[in-house]
């Protein structure tokens, strides 16, 4: 159950376990969080066996109830089956299953699997080779993960477009979407690739393709450990990952630039003569990651003069985008597994584009897949509501602008050294947005009650708006919106009455106006009753007179400002939402990692 909790992350719309022992199969399964299953098997204890599957759901096809939850048995209840993804021709499959007599008690594409595995079962003896034949019939995104009563020390894993690692031990050997399965057990991984099946025993690791042929693989040993993958004394993960964020930024950048301000990107499989030709830059996303590219866009468009732009991975490649070999397409995602992500990078490398990506999970496919790869190193990310991630991906931005800026000469290598350095200052200004954090709190408790909440900036204060949005979105399940403050006068300051509070992010003083203008844009929306809770930089003196609330932010130069101002809107939306009984980690309806399109 400890591997099952640590992957809970990833799915809690149900929970299901299948323990094979003395040639029986037996299995449990609740509707709702890990929870209900714990309660379930306390009245209804699982004998101790060797070898056994679990799951943890996000619902796709049916309901999240009981039935539809995961392991799905075969009719005679000896192979029990775990899925993630979604099996496109599940309707043919199942049509067929019923022509033959199967019965089907789910509304789940997964159940099929079992039944066609049943079948296949009577044709072999050997339950590997039934797993083939069954995923030479599936269409789709799968990971499959088999046990049967039959084959008592045999686990088979099955993956096609979804995550599946391998944990190496000792006389023990382990599958899990992800590392933390088994962290607790070893921190010997195997990468599995595309149309794989894995059978594990205790001493044993056989990898093939879905014909029988053996597989390449490739080993890592996880860099954390499992203490990284436990609260720590916090109330919830996402209050540990906000704390964390000033190791995070400093692992992201540790080791990539010399003294003089030489920057190395070790994962960087591209060469300096290929980057010099790229002309264009596209950066695909989703959700939190890609406000990480709206940052990124206006630093690598600054610092290296290289168009840039930014898409949502899932509308890129339906747009016929136009894409050569000079095209950069930047993806970045914390967990490396976002589907719409993944599906966007193999149309760019068909149109002949190179990708490099921006990830924070060793070993996921998004790198796997990807021509370059930039790690966060920003340790597990555990809670639905990404926060280091999105710092240490803004990081890894700025580092491949630096990085394209030196390779194409933009910058001089003492320009790029002092930004460095300014960037090697951060976690300091984070830090000290993490001691101040009782302000943002305080605050929270009070406007617990709100049900619309806006939040404003300009340039790169624009994507941190979004973001403090989303988070309070996704955390409080109220009305919460980022606007650009400039586009507030063209419709949406037509929301503005009497209490509504407003976040309005800073910039700091420049030659760019960019303060005036955010300030008169305060201005606009206090004069129609809205409460300001103003985020500007120390010595700002001129929003004193129009903030309702003030929070001072580190000086730094402005393209670093979302380091420092995204902190309190994280601490904001979390407190927010324990005030009103939500679960933080896990927010309703979210998945951690969305592995379907
Ligand atoms: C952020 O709080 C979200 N839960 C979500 O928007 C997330 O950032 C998005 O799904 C992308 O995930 P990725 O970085 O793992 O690709």
């Amino acid at each position: 159950m400890g591997g099952l909790r640590r992957l809970e992350y990833r799915g809690y719309d149900s929970g299901g376990v299948a323990l094979v022992g003395d040639g029986t199969l037996i299995s449990a399964k609740k509707a709702g969080k890990l929870l209900n299953l714990d309660a379930e098997l306390a009245e209804r204890p699982l004998p101790v066996a060797h070898t056994g599957i679990g799951h943890t759901r996000w619902a796709t096809h049916g309901a999240p109830n009981d039935v539809n939850a995961h392991p799905h048995l075969d009719e005679t209840g000896r192979i029990a089956v775990v899925h993630n993804g979604i099996i496109e021709n599940f309707a043919v499959l199942r049509a067929e299953l019923e022509a033959t007599g199967h019965e089907l008690v789910s509304e789940t594409d997964t159940e099929t699997v079992a039944h066609l595995l049943h079948d296949e079962l009577e044709r072999t003896a050997d339950l590997s080779d039934a797993v083939r034949a069954v995923c030479r019939r599936l269409e789709g995104a799968f990971t499959l993960v088999i046990c049967d009563a039959d084959h008592p020390d045999v686990v088979v894993g099955a993956r096609r477009n979804s995550p599946l690692v391998v944990g190496r031990g000792d006389g023990e050997n382990f599958l899990g979407s992800d590392v933390a399965a088994f962290i607790e057990f070893t921190r010997d991984a195997v990468e599995l690739g595309q149309d794989q099946v894995v059978t594990i025993t205790p001493d044993d690791i056989v990898v093939t393709d879905f014909f029988g042929a053996p597989a390449a693989t490739k080993e890592y040993h996880v860099d954390w450990d499992v203490s990284a993958a436990e609260k720590g004394g916090y109330d919830w993960f996402m209050l540990k990952e906000i704390a964390e964020q000033p190791q995070a930024v400093a692992d992201t950048l540790l080791g990539r630039h010399s003294q003089g301000g030489q920057l190395q990107l070790d994962e960087m499989r591209l060469s300096d003569g290929e980057l010099r030709d790229v002309d264009r830059i596209v950066i695909i996303a989703c959700g939190t990651a890609s406000y990480a590219g709206l940052v990124a866009k206006y630093a690598i468009e600054h610092w290296t003069r290289i168009p840039c732009e930014v898409e949502l991975a899932s509308e890129f490649r339906y747009r016929d985008p136009i894409l050569d070999k000079s095209t950069l397409v930047v993806a970045i995602s914390q967990s490396g597994e976002t589907m719409d992500t993944l599906m966007a990078i193999r149309y760019a490398r068909q149109q002949k584009a190179r990708v490099l990506s921006i990830c924070n999970t060793n070993g996921s496919t998004i790198p796997r897949e990807s021509d370059a790869v930039i790690y966060t190193h920003a340790g597990p990310e555990i809670a639905v509501a990404s926060t280091k991630g999105f710092l240490s991906q803004i990081v890894a931005c700025y580092l491949l602008a630096l990085y394209l800026a030196q390779v194409k000469g933009t910058k001089y290598g003492d320009e790029i050294a002092s930004i460095i350095a300014e960037i090697d200052k951060t976690p300091a200004g984070i830090q000290r947005m993490l001691d101040e954090g009782d302000q943002v709190r305080k605050l929270a408790t009070e406007l617990a009650g709100s049900r619309s909440i806006l939040f404003l900036g300009r340039h790169v204060g624009f994507p941190v708006a979004l973001e403090g949005a989303l988070k309070l979105k996704e955390l409080a399940y109220i009305h919460a919106e980022g606007f650009a403050a400039g586009e507030l006068k063209h419709g949406p300051i037509a929301l503005v009455e009497r209490g509504l509070p407003v976040f309005v992010v800073v910039p700091p003083k420049g030659r760019d106006q960019l303060q005036e203008k955010t300030v008169s844009s305060i201005q606009e929306i206090r004069a129609r009753g809205a409460l300001t809770i103003v985020l500007a930089e120390d010595g700002d003196e001129d929003v004193v007179p129009y903030a309702d609330h003030l929070i001072r932010l580190p000086k730094v130069p402005t393209i670093l400002q979302p380091l420092v101002a995204t902190v309190p809107l994280q601490i904001f939306a979390a407190e927010f939402a324990n005030q009103l009984g939500n679960d933080v980690d896990q927010p309703r309806n979210l998945a951690k990692s969305v592995t379907v399109e």
